[in-house]
């Protein structure tokens, strides 16, 4: 069958959906651009707040509403709404919740050996498997690229399934499961196989991605330090990567501020490849807010992990994730928030409005703060952050930058594109050999405050 997927939510979806791209194609099936031409079309959903919901829903009702081809939805949509999903969706053929995608190609092959989609619509399919074994893998993906993915010489990499941390807000644990590491020697293994495929830079998924290891063993002899003196897994796990050849960059994301260890900042201090940018969602500057979240630190606690990030170099990249208008948020909770982000001095930061999700700690809270003060809030803060993203992009203005071309802008075709160690866009004139994934020199001569304009060094 012809078959195409809508991907919506984090980067975790975008592996995903790639890695289901892979195993349909794997399975004999066939790719479309659009989903005009597709005889299988498959949503892949998002549930963080109500809005993100409701955009794959409405999307995978719309497909629905034209009979005559296969519809799925998958992603952690599902898992929240588990067999409702069918009745809020009527025609659906299948649901897969987020650590079951890799039972689509079977189910597919199962529906269509039914007649689907053409002979009506007899019993449709839910599978909300929630183990551990799930095969996230190379064999998995193969050399796939999907809608928002990255092109052939970047590569997701998940390493950490579901989450463990508790927050008041976040409906990710009960969605994406407990927490399970990958042995760390699988993944040595994949991103060693990646970098002979031509794969130059990769960047490691977990939804607190710091946390990988501690819940399970991921070394065989963990006990052990390596021969370098790292002793805690995951930085661990970025100094054997640091060392395979071809692969030149390293990325990871999310990151929880608790888990900015000392040993965490010297890997950035010596392994070359890994990248000198954390997203590090702080999610509010109160005390008071932070304690009820359950978020495990302290506002001094969090600059305190900034600090030490740009005591090592004044231009590490930090971003972050805000949450406006969490119960209870008053004007001087929202101006700590404000503050924070001004001491925080962060490159980048995305601003949500608080969304109450069904089954969380947070959702039991009165949602106090009206919508129209939410919507004050979050424009404040982004102001705010159109000023300081310039001001700290217009500080690189001059110096020159490491950049590995993409490929033409968006924007301007005569142009390429291209991030910086700390994931910083640039943009600037291709000379006529260059390639996408080739590391160049970028000389700034121009800042605004999403954006670095320079020219070839
Ligand atoms: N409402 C609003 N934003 C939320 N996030 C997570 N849960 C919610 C919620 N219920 C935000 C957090 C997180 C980002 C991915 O989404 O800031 O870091
Ligand atoms: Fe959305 Fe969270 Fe699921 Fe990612 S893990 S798709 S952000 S709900």
């Amino acid at each position: 069958m012809t078959f195409h997927i809508h991907t919506y939510g984090c980067q975790m979806n975008v592996r995903d959906s790639e890695a289901v791209c892979a195993m349909l194609e794997a399975a004999g099936h066939i790719r479309t651009g659009s989903e005009d031409d597709a005889e299988l079309v498959i949503v892949n959903s998002c549930t963080v707040r109500q809005k993100a919901e409701e955009k794959a829903v409405g999307k995978c009702g719309n497909l629905c509403a034209r009979p005559g081809r296969m519809v799925g939805l998958m992603g952690c949509a599902v898992k929240r709404l588990g067999a409702d999903v069918f009745a809020r969706i009527p025609g659906l053929d299948f649901a897969v919740g987020p650590r079951a995608f890799w039972m689509i190609p079977r189910i597919v092959g199962e529906l269509q050996a039914q007649g689907r989609p053409h002979a009506g619509k007899p019993a449709n399919r839910l599978e909300l498997y929630d183990g551990s074994d799930v095969p996230v893998g190379l064999d998995a993906h193969a050399d796939s690229s999907s809608e928002g993915s990255p092109g052939a010489f970047k590569s997701y990499v998940t390493v950490l399934l579901g989450c463990d941390n508790r927050c008041s807000y976040c409906i990710v644990p009960d969605v994406r499961g407990r927490e399970y590491s990958r042995p760390a020697e699988e993944i040595v293994a994949e991103v060693g196989c990646l970098a002979s495929r031509g794969v130059k830079e990769v960047c490691l998924l977990g939804q607190s991605v710091l946390r990988y290891g501690v819940g399970n063993p991921v070394w065989r002899d963990s006990v052990d330090v390596d021969p370098d003196g790292f002793r805690e897994a995951f930085p661990r796990l970025l100094h054997a990567l640091n060392g395979i050849d071809g692969i030149e960059r390293i990325r990871f994301t999310s990151a929880h501020p608790n888990g900015c260890t000392d040993e965490l900042v010297r890997v950035f201090r010596e392994c070359r490849k890994v990248c000198r940018h954390m997203h590090l969602p702080v999610q509010s500057g109160s005390d008071r807010i932070l304690a009820d979240m359950g978020r495990r630190y302290s506002r001094a606690g969090y600059l305190e992990a900034v600090a030490k990030l740009r005591g090592l170099d004044p231009e590490f990249a930090v971003t972050t994730d805000v949450i406006v208008g969490y119960p209870g948020e008053t004007e001087e909770d929202f101006e700590a928030t404000r503050s924070l982000m001004e001491e925080a001095g962060f490159d980048n930061a995305f601003v949500f409005k608080y969304s109450p999700r069904p089954g969380t700690r947070a959702a039991l809270l009165e949602d106090s703060v009206p919508q129209a003060e939410k919507e004050r809030r979050d424009q404040v803060l982004l102001a705010d952050q159109e000023r300081r993203g310039l001001e700290r992009n217009g500080r690189l203005v001059g110096t020159v930058r490491e950049v590995l071309a993409e490929g033409p802008s968006l924007r301007n075709r005569m142009r390429w594109s291209g991030r910086d160690s700390g994931n910083r866009i640039v943009v600037f004139e291709p000379s006529r050999r260059m390639a996408p994934g080739d590391l160049v020199d970028v000389e700034i001569t121009e800042a605004h405050p999403q954006v670095l304009v320079g020219r070839l060094a």
